[in-house]
């Protein structure tokens, strides 16, 4: 793991990729509020990259008698991503760390000026002159959050940045989890993030944590069409809970489909039992979907809990010609090829 830190030891980035639901069947909803998923989830070719750094008087963020005064700080100047507690990639990092003994629990609770759960601020969750009150070493951890994956669209992006903070901050650290460590602090901080530490192709249940691979032999183009106002994923399943029944479809075609590579029957397959409580909060989807199904799509589905909308095309020829031909429908249309792996260390040693 060593091979990823930068040259000096104190710097690793992670890029990882967004999630789409291929299938998504409801089974209920549980006694704790969430809802009993089945659903075939794949990693897709949107990418945020998340930096972890030490920073600090030279040499002290690296002594272990500093580290466990670490401060910790998230960073991200895009419009829409949560502050405070509400940030996953913050959330996982403290889980990490205090799990593992690198950050001591509630370190920052009296921060003056704000702390986690303050939503009043400027990017920086900690305030940029943390050394001056962190207690004795002024050490503290940087998680710099470059996105390109749309925010709130269906899209996990969230997800993969507490995976890319727990994977950066895993080799940064030297904590050593396996993945299946990894995977546990994950399910603590987001139903997604299990699944966006390990990437590929996976059918979940549970409320999604709970993980078993899929095979795929096929490389699949997509057309996105996105919707720039953000849909809350709570309120698509209490939208849900008051018009749905739970359903007992299974995910044979789609899982099927996946064996064979068969673009044409995976576009038939696409199933997402949160699009009708989506389309109902956001009726304009409808037109949407029709929109990438004229252009020539095999299949187009609502992505997770929307607004996004996925369109399967045959070919990477094909999602560029329909993109084309969607592009005035929607806010923003991009292409991307499914599966895309996992979260992976960037070499960035200098
Ligand atoms: O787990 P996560 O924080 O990503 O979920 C966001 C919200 O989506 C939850 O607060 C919950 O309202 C809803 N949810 C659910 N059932 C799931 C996953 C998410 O009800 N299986």
């Amino acid at each position: 793991m060593r091979r990823w830190l930068s040259a000096a030891g104190d710097r690793v980035a992670v890029r990882v990729p967004a999630k789409i639901n291929l299938f998504l069947a409801v089974r209920g909803r549980r006694a704790d509020g969430y809802h009993d998923l089945t659903t075939v989830l794949q990693t897709l070719s949107l990418y945020d990259t998340v930096t972890a750094r030490l920073a600090g008087p030279p040499g002290r963020s690296q002594h272990p008698a500093a580290r466990r005064r670490m401060g910790l700080e998230v960073r991200c100047d895009v419009e829409g991503v949560p502050r405070g507690r509400d940030n996953l990639a913050l959330r996982a990092a403290r889980l990490l760390g205090e799990s593992t003994n690198v950050l001591a629990a509630d370190d920052d609770a009296e921060a003056p000026g704000g702390g986690e759960g303050d939503d009043a601020g400027g990017d920086a969750l900690i305030p940029a002159d943390a050394a001056a009150w962190l207690p004795g070493s002024g050490a503290r951890t940087v998680v710099d959050l470059d996105k390109s994956i749309p925010v709130a669209a269906g899209f996990a992006g969230g997800s993969a940045d507490a995976a890319g903070a727990l994977r950066a901050l895993n080799i940064l650290w030297g904590c050593d989890l396996d993945d299946g460590e990894l995977r546990d602090v994950g399910a603590a901080v987001g139903s997604d993030v299990p699944f966006c530490v390990i990437g590929g192709t996976a059918l979940a249940t549970g409320r999604g944590e709970a993980l078993a691979r899929v095979l795929c032999r096929g490389r699949f183009h997509w057309v996105l069409g996105i919707d720039a106002a953000p849909l809350s994923t709570a309120e698509v399943y209490r939208a849900w809970d008051a018009g749905c029944a739970p359903s007992e479809t299974e995910p044979d075609a789609v899982l099927a489909a996946l064996v064979a590579g068969d673009a044409e029957a995976l576009g038939a397959a696409l199933h997402n039992e949160l699009q009708a409580p989506a389309l109902q909060l956001r009726p304009r989807l409808e037109a949407g979907r029709r929109t990438l199904l004229e252009a020539g799509a095999l299949g187009a589905v609502v992505s997770g809990s929307g607004p996004t909308l996925l369109g399967l095309a045959r070919d990477g020829d094909h999602a560029r010609e329909m993109a084309a031909a969607a592009a005035a429908h929607f806010d923003v249309v991009r292409v991307a090829v499914s599966p895309a792996g996992g979260p992976e260390p960037v070499d960035d040693r200098r």
